[in-house]
């Protein structure tokens, strides 16, 4: 069942290559330079007439829906708001009737997420849902959805599952963008890139070694921040959540600049910072914070492309994944996250597929 790996997170981890190929399998219409999806049960017309997107999710499904904002805003200028389910579903949001749900989740039973659909259709709003299990309550509520196909997530820790919601929820970004202002050369583009993902992904998976090497120096720490901007900013919020969970270290993820607005007073030697700083839009920027915090001693753990020499000088500790465009760097950044979250908790000793306090899926409020 574990296929030789000591846990089902590994074991996850490891099988990105092949979930975000199912993610992507029969979606990529290189004709029309978009996605297609069989299930969204939405007219073109329909999606065209859509103002703006809540997506809605919790923990690391949230995480991905953030990643959309990015990628939504980018490829469709639509705009999208990113509500965690728990706070939707008590809410009471002025929206338009155009106004369309996206649920994320992976299990599709998760309550709050659930109640946040409900309510919304309640009000008589069109809704889509991203699921990974079938036939799950959230998947057979909503008027339409696509299925990750990433197989059973059955780790506590959300993998595989995160980076197949980003993949299809880039997807969508590009039909929504191709149905408005996208243009065909860029919806080709984004389509070559797509395609080599998955490779990009397997590259990724060999900086297990470094991530085991990162972890046997900090595990002992208390206190980890990670840090990124834009696209990489959810993933800085993810990388510490996997990290929290597991390890029951306590870790915060901030978008980079908001450090010196706060947080960056808990910069100390024993506090190491994990930033996020492949090349792309705010790579610049990302230097700077991390030289903010090496001037106030703190340890940098980099997050870097393969081929970086800049942000490798300021780091102490550089971990190199392949480049990729900026809206795909979540799905492969997430990569080293993982690992480096998972090493640290095998390395304290935690029960890394159960960790304490944690059921897979929140089915009760
Ligand atoms: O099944 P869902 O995607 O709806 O689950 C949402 C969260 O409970 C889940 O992502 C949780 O945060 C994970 N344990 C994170 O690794």
């Amino acid at each position: 069942e574990l296929g030789g790996f000591p846990h089902f997170m590994l074991k996850e981890i490891f099988e990105q290559p092949e979930t975000i190929r199912n993610a992507m399998r029969g979606r990529l219409d290189r004709e029309q330079a978009t996605a297609v999806f069989g299930g969204l049960n939405l007219e073109p017309r329909q999606l065209r007439s859509i103002d703006r997107m809540v997506l809605t999710a919790c923990g690391t499904s949230w995480h991905a829906a953030m990643v959309a904002e990015y990628m939504i805003e980018e490829f469709a200028r639509l705009p999208v708001e990113v509500e965690y389910a728990s706070e939707l579903r008590y809410r009471n949001p002025p929206m338009s009737p155009l106004t369309l749900l996206l649920a994320i989740t992976q299990s599709g039973e998760t309550i709050d997420t659930l109640a946040a659909l409900r309510e919304m259709k309640r009000k008589g709003h069109r809704s889509l849902a991203i699921c990974n299990v079938v036939g799950s309550t959230i998947a057979r509520e909503a008027d339409g959805g696509v299925y990750l196909h990433a197989g059973p997530e059955i780790g506590v820790a959300s993998t595989k599952a995160f980076t197949s919601q980003c993949v299809v929820l880039a997807l969508i970004a590009l039909h929504l963008g191709r149905l408005r202002h996208l243009s065909y050369e860029a919806g080709l583009r984004i389509i070559d890139e797509l395609e080599a993902l998955a490779a990009s992904v397997e590259k990724a998976l060999e900086t297990n070694d470094m991530a085991r090497h990162v972890a046997g120096r900090y595990a002992g720490c208390d206190n980890f921040l990670y840090l990124g901007r834009q696209y990489n900013f959810p993933t800085a919020l993810e990388g510490a959540l996997k990290l929290k969970e597991i390890s029951y270290i306590h870790a915060e993820g901030y978008p980079a600049a908001e450090m010196k607005h706060g947080p960056i007073a808990l910069v100390d030697e024993h506090t190491p910072s994990v930033f996020i700083v492949p090349q792309g839009a705010v790579y610049e920027k990302v230097l700077a914070n991390m030289e903010e915090i090496r001037a106030r001693g703190g340890p940098v753990i980099a997050i870097v492309d393969e081929d970086d020499e800049r942000a490798s000088q300021i780091a102490d500790e550089v971990i190199r994944v392949p480049h990729v465009a900026d809206y795909l760097q979540p799905i492969v950044t997430a990569i080293p996250l993982q690992l480096l979250a998972y090493h640290i908790a095998v390395l304290r000793g935690c029960d890394v597929d159960k960790p304490r306090n944690l059921a897979k899926s929140v089915t009760v409020e």
